[in-house]
């Protein structure tokens, strides 16, 4: 049994679903919530990182944990709660989801310093891990869905820095390599895209997709934490992804890796097609 946090989520929806079409039993933990639904057929146990008696029964006969922990808490703490009931249940692996540029310095800041934390925890666990560190997510312009819709243009944090924009589903297969072949064991892969983008970029190469303008228009450093607080961020997340755009518009994760074609055996998917597969998020046509 392979237990899959975050199972509701972008990521975390994708190695549900691959690890059931591999054959592959798998368990999808999310949390209580009133009305909601999971597919059919899935193995579901409702538990919260902050529960560890919930913990304790999601870990319950499991072999392998997709650990991915949420941006909106960025705490070590959900890590380490998983990673203390794993080790008494004897799991005997972790795959856990950190981020690119995790423990770089950028000024008096640390980038990524929770999933920094969890990373040492995960590596000192005594359990078998992989950590996945991928690039910034295709899937982030989905926030600008309702802005283009209503014609209106989208926020620009990062300017003109380029990253290696990544297809979730990628993040999902090389998750699922990892959870399910040793040889991936005490391995720490870079995942990114086929090409660098700037978000004007993305912007142009998503407004060919779907047919209508995508304008962008920039959000200095120094705005950019009331905009986010603004649009409903907890201020501790707003803290962290302010750190984590600085970063990125300095240029720093102008970077490509051939880590994804190592694993999967195949190029990573283009930001053009994921958004050919999600123009209806933004016109509301199929
Ligand atoms: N977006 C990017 O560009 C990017 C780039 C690099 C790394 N990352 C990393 O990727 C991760 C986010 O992945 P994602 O976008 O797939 O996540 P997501 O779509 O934001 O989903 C978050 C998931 O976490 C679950 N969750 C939240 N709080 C929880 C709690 N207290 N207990 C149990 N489950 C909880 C949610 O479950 P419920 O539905 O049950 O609430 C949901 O399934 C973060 O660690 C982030 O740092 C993101």
């Amino acid at each position: 049994m392979i237990l899959v946090t975050g199972a509701s989520g972008t990521v975390g929806r994708h190695v549900m679903q691959l690890l059931q079409q591999s054959g592959h039993r798998a368990r999808a933990m999310v949390r209580a919530r009133p009305g909601r639904t999971m597919p059919p057929g899935v193995d579901v146990v409702q538990a919260d990182f902050e529960d560890l008696a919930s913990l304790r029964r999601a870990v319950a006969d499991v072999r392998a944990v997709f650990l991915l922990t949420a941006p909106d808490t960025p705490t070590p703490d959900h890590d380490m709660a998983l990673l203390a009931v794993a080790r008494a249940a004897g799991v005997s692996s972790v795959v856990k989801l950190s981020a690119i540029g995790t423990g770089e310095r950028f000024g008096t800041a640390t980038v990524g310093a929770w999933h920094h934390m969890a990373e040492d925890a995960v590596r000192a666990s005594g359990l078998t891990w992989t950590i996945l560190r991928p690039s910034s997510f295709a899937s982030n312009c989905l926030y600008w869905a309702d802005a283009i819709r209503a014609g209106q243009p989208v926020p620009n944090l990062t300017g003109d820095g380029e990253q290696g924009v990544i297809d979730p589903r990628d993040i999902a297969a090389v998750a699922v390599a990892a959870l399910t072949d040793p040889a991936h064991a005490g391995k720490t892969y870079t995942l990114t895209g086929p090409e660098l983008l700037s978000l004007p970029d993305q912007a142009n190469q998503l407004a060919e997709a779907i047919g209508r303008p995508v304008v962008t228009v920039d959000v200095p450093p120094a705005s950019a934490p009331q905009q986010l607080l603004a649009s409903g961020m907890p201020p501790a997340a707003v803290e962290a992804t302010v750190i984590g755009t600085a970063w990125a518009r300095a240029g720093h994760n102008r970077i490509l890796t051939d880590d994804v074609a190592t694993v999967l055996a195949r190029p990573p998917a283009a930001f053009r097609d994921w958004a050919r597969r999600h123009r209806e998020a933004f016109t509301g046509a199929p």
